[in-house]
């Protein structure tokens, strides 16, 4: 039997068992998927038993997404480049190989949800300078985006993240005017999620025609959302990206490579 994971602490509210759990069954596989629970103490050391108990690799959850980097012999530069690794891959000879594949969920779910968007003809405002936004960054780059905002509540994060990918940042206070005439809006932070303020923006000045996209998916539909739809835009909800963000895993893990389907995201939405 193939045996793969989830590590984090604390671990209990992943909702990566359904996902890969959901694919098991519906591939047939023999795997199981499972959460282990690690402390930041042990990390290293848990993480060489898990090895040696045969597993194929894991996913990494808070609060070890930056820590892993270094239990890691090779890096793809994914991971390298965001600074976290969210999913380790066992390799024959016993070395974990890192990857971050959020850019990549970021990517297909707005592909999929929006089929031909050009991305090479956009303006791009990204909201947050944290790690989510990190892996934004790195997507709208390699898809070339020919210009990208960045406007965040710490001035200086934002401002690390422009430099590395030659973005311009909006104050926090004149965020209004980081949105207008963009075609592509992200919010990348937790702002909107249940139990959360808001996030605080007026969309008016949007772009006709443009795509508001929330990495937040609890609600599906965020405040931020919203608005969105009032000003005419088309959205993105974020429950994408977790789904697609889990499938280079499960393809490298069990050998198949696995499908998101409106089943599969309704399932997730339940649990
Ligand atoms: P993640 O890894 O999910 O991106 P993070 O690294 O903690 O989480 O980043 C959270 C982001 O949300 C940051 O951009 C943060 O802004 P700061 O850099 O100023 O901390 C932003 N954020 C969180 N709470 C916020 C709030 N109440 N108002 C504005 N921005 C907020």
């Amino acid at each position: 039997m193939i045996r793969a994971g989830v590590i984090g602490y604390p671990i209990s509210h992943s909702k990566s068992p359904y996902i890969h759990g959901y694919w098991l069954k519906k591939y047939g596989i023999d795997g199981e998927y499972k959460t282990y629970e690690i402390r930041p103490e042990t990390l290293e050391t848990d993480i060489h038993d898990l090895v040696h108990a045969g597993v194929s690799g894991f996913n990494v959850t808070l609060p070890h997404k930056q820590n892993m980097m270094g239990l890691c012999q090779t890096l793809t530069d994914e991971a390298r480049l965001i600074g976290a690794v969210n999913t380790v891959t066992v390799l024959k000879n016993g070395d974990l190989h890192g990857d971050n594949t959020d850019a990549f969920g970021f990517t297909q779910n707005l592909e999929k949800t929006i089929p031909g968007f050009d991305w090479t003809k956009k303006t791009a405002t990204v909201i947050g300078a944290g790690g989510a936004a990190r892996a934004v960054l790195y997507a709208l780059s390699q898809k070339a985006v020919p210009e990208v905002r960045i406007t965040n509540r710490t001035q200086e994060s934002a401002e690390n993240l422009a430099q590395l990918y030659h973005a311009n940042t909006f104050q926090w206070k004149d965020r209004d005017e980081s949105v207008s005439g963009a075609d592509l809006i992200i919010n990348t932070t937790s702002l909107g999620m249940k139990g959360q303020n808001p996030l605080d923006i007026n969309l008016s000045g949007i772009q006709e025609n443009s795509v508001v996209y929330d990495i937040v998916y609890t609600p599906l539909i965020t405040p931020f959302l919203h608005q969105a739809q009032n000003e005419g835009a088309r959205i993105v909800t974020g429950i994408g990206m977790l789904l697609h963000q889990a499938r280079p895993g499960f393809n490298a893990w069990f050998g198949h490579a696995p499908t998101v389907t409106d089943e599969l995201e309704n399932l997730i939405l339940g649990v």
